[in-house]
């Protein structure tokens, strides 16, 4: 029996990355989910996978979450197949990294629209629902590139250090209604686009201008000499999603291999 058997999980941003592997993980614990991406390629192939890891049912819903109607969307898509939601993970995001004076007020606002504005528009069309049924989790996606700076970052570190904060305030104003708020926050983490960028030929190198082999990055920056795997970030956000996590809540829970410690 897993550990999230009977429950209702939504994952944003689960076409691919993170968030597939975070949206088979809770499947794999008994998680009914429901999975969307602005990215509609390929969702009802994650359904599929996701029944045959565990889930009793899976359904897709492709939006755009950085806008209000989006989120509404992925509420009333939830609701008409499952009647609630228990647990939210905003992990749409990621980053247009480039050094801070070569953004384009263009790039600045689609750092904060996938990263920040996701997970507030979320937020608001599923909380209500949480706090009726009186129980939720709500686990974002942050990135402890916030913590450590990290040349090329400082856009992101904006809309990330947005996610973080905001759950402080949540946890604190809704805690007693039995709803939580969590930050999982990645160092580097192993992806398929990162393992793209892994092999050894000169070619890759050139094709994604590395100076540096991610591996050699891994071993000089990272106590763990290594870049932490999918699915181990997906195995924290099952605990905290699950009831044993009860207590835990407005907390910021970095995953990086001791790179960086409070
Ligand atoms: N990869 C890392 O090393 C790392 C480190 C720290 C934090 N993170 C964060 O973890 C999360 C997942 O990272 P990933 O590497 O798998 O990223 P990814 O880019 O592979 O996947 C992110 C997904 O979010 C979706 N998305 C973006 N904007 C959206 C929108 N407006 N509406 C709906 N969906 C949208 C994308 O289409 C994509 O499928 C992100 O929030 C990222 O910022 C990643």
């Amino acid at each position: 029996m897993g550990t999230l058997e009977n429950k209702i999980a939504v994952v944003t941003g689960s076409a691919r990355g993170i968030g597939k592997s975070i949206a088979t993980r809770l499947a794999r614990e008994g998680a009914s989910v429901v999975v969307s991406d602005v990215n509609g390629d390929g969702l009802e192939a994650v359904c599929a996978e996701l029944e045959a890891a565990g889930a009793p049912k899976a359904v897709h819903f492709a939006a755009d979450l950085s806008v209000e109607e989006g989120a509404q969307g992925l509420l009333t898509a939830t609701l008409d197949a499952f009647g609630r939601c228990d647990i939210l993970v905003n992990n749409a995001g990621g980053g247009v990294i480039r050094p801070f004076l070569e953004h384009t007020p263009e790039t600045l606002r689609q750092t904060i629209d996938r990263n920040l504005w996701t997970a507030l528009w979320c937020v608001r069309a599923f909380l209500p629902g949480m706090l009726e049924q009186k129980s939720g989790r709500v686990i974002n996606m942050g990135a402890d590139s916030v913590h450590t700076g990290t040349y090329s970052h400082a856009g992101y570190n904006a809309a990330k250090g947005g996610v973080h904060a905001m759950i402080t305030g949540l946890a604190f104003e809704f805690a007693k209604h039995g709803v939580t708020f969590n930050v999982v926050s990645p160092g580097g983490v192993l992806t398929e686009d990162l393992q793209a960028m892994m092999s050894d030929d000169a070619e890759t190198l050139a094709k994604y201008k590395m100076s540096v082999h991610p591996r050699d990055v891994a071993k000089r920056e990272i106590p763990s000499e290594r870049f932490t795997e999918m699915a181990e970030v997906a195995a924290y956000v099952a605990f905290l999603a699950s009831d044993d996590a009860s207590a835990v809540n407005g907390q910021i829970h970095s995953i990086n291999g001791a790179q960086w410690m409070m």
